[in-house]
């Protein structure tokens, strides 16, 4: 796609970690409402892509503009502000909390009290977390109508698929205009596998401005969702197109030759 008038448009982005570039002069851009597929090999730089985005990490070199405005030197919360939500590889919920208490952390990204006024003064802000519950089980309901109905019990009693459900949420809860989602099918069987690919069209017609970049292994995942794919391999950007073109491109099936075949 053309990068002008994109939701998000990265532009000549470079990583470093020392002597070693996790990413080299990548351009990616996503339109509103785009699903794009990120697919390369294990090292190939995807994640350090999100976490530049969120502002984890500090380019060495290229831009980022989000919503028209650069977000070199924002820190991570003011990037979340913006409307920047993501899931992480590994599940980063509190498995001792309840399921309504790790989404509406996830709320917090968009206010503008502190998380101590929020979680102490609990009483000033009743009302808030009425509404913030009624929306946290709204977004459960979504995905699994039985979900809210369990809000109050500890994420940790809930099957995988819940629980990437509830991480999802929580990503949701901020209302973001971009979600990114790094591997949401890791560890996920077949069946579960394919509750998510359900579970993801369920927030594309829901949210249909949305825009989403999911990083995954799972090829029939990638297929299935995306509308576009780009292709990493040592840190550049190798391919781009659709998922046919891609998964043909001879660079992505060398950069994974011994690894998987794609779309075989
Ligand atoms: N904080 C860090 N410090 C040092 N090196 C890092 C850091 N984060 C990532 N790297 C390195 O950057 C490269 C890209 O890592 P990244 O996590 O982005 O890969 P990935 O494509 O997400 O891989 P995977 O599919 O295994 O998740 C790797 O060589 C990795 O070891
Ligand atoms: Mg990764």
């Amino acid at each position: 796609m053309s990068a002008a008038g994109a939701l998000l448009d990265v532009r000549g982005l470079t990583v470093r970690f020392g002597g070693l570039v996790a990413l080299d002069g990548v351009d990616v851009a996503v339109a509103e409402g785009e699903t794009v597929g990120v697919i390369g090999p294990n090292g190939s730089g995807k994640t350090t892509l999100f976490n530049a985005l969120t502002g984890l990490y500090a380019p060495a070199g290229g831009e980022i503009v989000f919503r028209g405005r650069r977000l070199a030197g924002l820190e991570a919360h003011a990037i979340a502000r913006l409307g920047i939500a993501r899931t992480f590889q590994a599940s980063r919920l509190c498995l001792d909390l309840s399921v309504f208490d790790n989404i509406l952390i996830g709320m917090h990204a968009g206010r503008r009290t502190g998380l101590v006024d929020f979680v102490v003064r609990r009483r000033r802000f009743l009302g808030e977390i009425r509404a913030a519950l009624e929306r946290a089980s709204h977004l459960l309901a979504l995905f699994n109508r039985d979900l809210p109905s369990r809000g109050f019990e500890r994420v940790g009693q809930l099957p995988q698929i819940d629980r990437r459900r509830v991480e999802i949420c929580r990503a949701l809860a901020a209302a973001p205009t971009l979600l990114l989602l790094d591997e949401p099918s890791a560890g996920m069987n077949p069946e579960e596998t394919a509750e998510l690919m359900r579970d993801l069209r369920i927030v594309r017609e829901e949210m249909p401005g949305l825009s989403v970049v999911i990083i995954e292994h799972d090829m029939f995942v990638i297929e299935g969702v995306s509308q576009r794919v780009v292709a990493f391999n040592y840190g550049r950007k190798i391919a781009e197109g659709s998922f046919a073109a891609v998964a043909a491109h001879g660079e992505v099936r060398a950069a994974y030759l011994g690894t998987e075949a794609v779309g075989a």
